[in-house]
């Protein structure tokens, strides 16, 4: 009985999953450095439909994020919450 207890610890100490999520004020230094071969796919599955496989909009969908003045002010943070929440 103990054993088995002492085995469930150790595999929830090795998983991220029962991470309580941080703190919004923490989350600029949360950021993960992040991953362009990963980013490129996500974009692709994610954000080509409306904004190109280039980034570069297309017409009445998405805009042109390589010429955005809002994409280019934000930090990598701010980024993460626009995509996650949505805009003001
Ligand atoms: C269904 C179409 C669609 C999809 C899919 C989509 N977007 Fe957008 N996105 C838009 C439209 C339309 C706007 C312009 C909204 C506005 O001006 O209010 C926009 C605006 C943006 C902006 C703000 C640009 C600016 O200058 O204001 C960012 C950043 C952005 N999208 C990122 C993404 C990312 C990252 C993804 C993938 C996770 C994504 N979008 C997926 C349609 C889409």
């Amino acid at each position: 009985m103990r054993r088995a207890q002492e085995g469930r610890t150790a595999r929830r100490a090795g998983s991220n999953r029962h991470r309580p999520a941080p703190a919004p004020e923490a989350a600029p230094a949360e950021v993960p450095k992040g991953d362009p071969v990963v980013g490129k796919d996500a974009f692709i599955a994610y954000c080509s439909a409306c904004h190109g496989p280039d980034a570069k909009g297309r017409p009445n969908l998405g805009k042109d994020l390589t010429a955005s003045q809002f994409f280019g002010s934000k930090t990598d943070a701010e980024l993460i919450e626009y995509v996650k929440r949505g805009g003001p």
